[in-house]
């Protein structure tokens, strides 16, 4: 699927006439597959920008295409169906269930379906080296397996895009290079968009595009 922002803006208003912008006239376009890596120094909108192109947040104004569609037009019922069925999205910190097992963290996107879906969350924890432990719970795991249960969590609908915000934040240097490798690897199997916030400049030089931000807004 391919994305494109068009004069995207988010402001907050603090106290009663002061509004901080975030962002400010976001134009970008990625086509369908490409993998993008985002960077920036903290505090320069990233998660925002990517919530926002994510359907997580809405701007203030200005739009974002889906495949062509004008999403942020509809209301929040497309926009959470859109998400459940195209996007696969990875929080910089896990956010696992602590009470679920692995393989019910897994399928918790999917949980009508769970009967119907063990079979495909159990292949996707073999792809990514952690089958073993799918009764395990998340206490139980190192932080890059934690981490590894995330991004199956986020593969579990089959996304034909995926987010990540850096997922690698909470690991070592050389974890972090693993998880992030292993989500390039991933998308390029799947065929799916990659908009991956990354420190790692070895991997940004490997993406298909690099979009750095400052202040708000997307430099050269
Ligand atoms: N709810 C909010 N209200 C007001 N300001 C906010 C809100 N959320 C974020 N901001 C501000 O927006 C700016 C951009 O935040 P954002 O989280 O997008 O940055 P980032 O580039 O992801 O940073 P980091 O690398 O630290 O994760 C920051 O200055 C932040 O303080
Ligand atoms: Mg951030």
């Amino acid at each position: 699927m391919n994305i494109k922002s068009e004069n995207l803006n988010k402001t907050y208003m603090k106290k009663e006439l002061l509004n901080i912008s975030i962002l400010s006239n976001i134009n970008i376009e990625i086509m369908s597959g490409q993998k993008v890596a985002l960077t920036g120094v903290s505090g320069s909108g990233k998660s925002t920008l990517i919530h926002i192109l994510g359907l997580m947040d809405r701007p203030t104004s200005g739009r974002v295409y889906i495949d062509e569609v004008d999403c942020f037009k509809n209301d929040d019922r497309y926009l959470c169906t859109m998400r459940k069925n195209n996007i696969g999205f990875i929080f910089q910190f896990h956010y696992l269930m602590l009470d679920f097992s692995v393989l019910e963290n897994i399928l918790l996107p999917v949980w009508s379906e769970r009967h119907t879906r063990l079979k495909h969350a159990r292949s996707i924890l073999k792809r990514l080296g952690i089958l073993d432990r799918q009764d395990h719970f998340p206490s139980e795991l190192s932080g890059g397996e934690q981490q590894r249960v995330a991004l199956a969590r986020a593969l579990i609908n089959n996304p034909r895009i995926i987010f990540a915000d850096e997922p690698t934040g909470s690991l070592d240097r050389v974890m972090g290079f693993e998880i992030e490798k292993l989500l390039f690897e991933i998308s390029s199997e799947l065929g799916s968009t990659l908009v991956l916030v990354t420190h790692n400049e070895e991997l940004a030089s490997r993406a298909d595009k690099v979009m750095r931000m400052v202040n708000g807004k997307i430099g050269v």
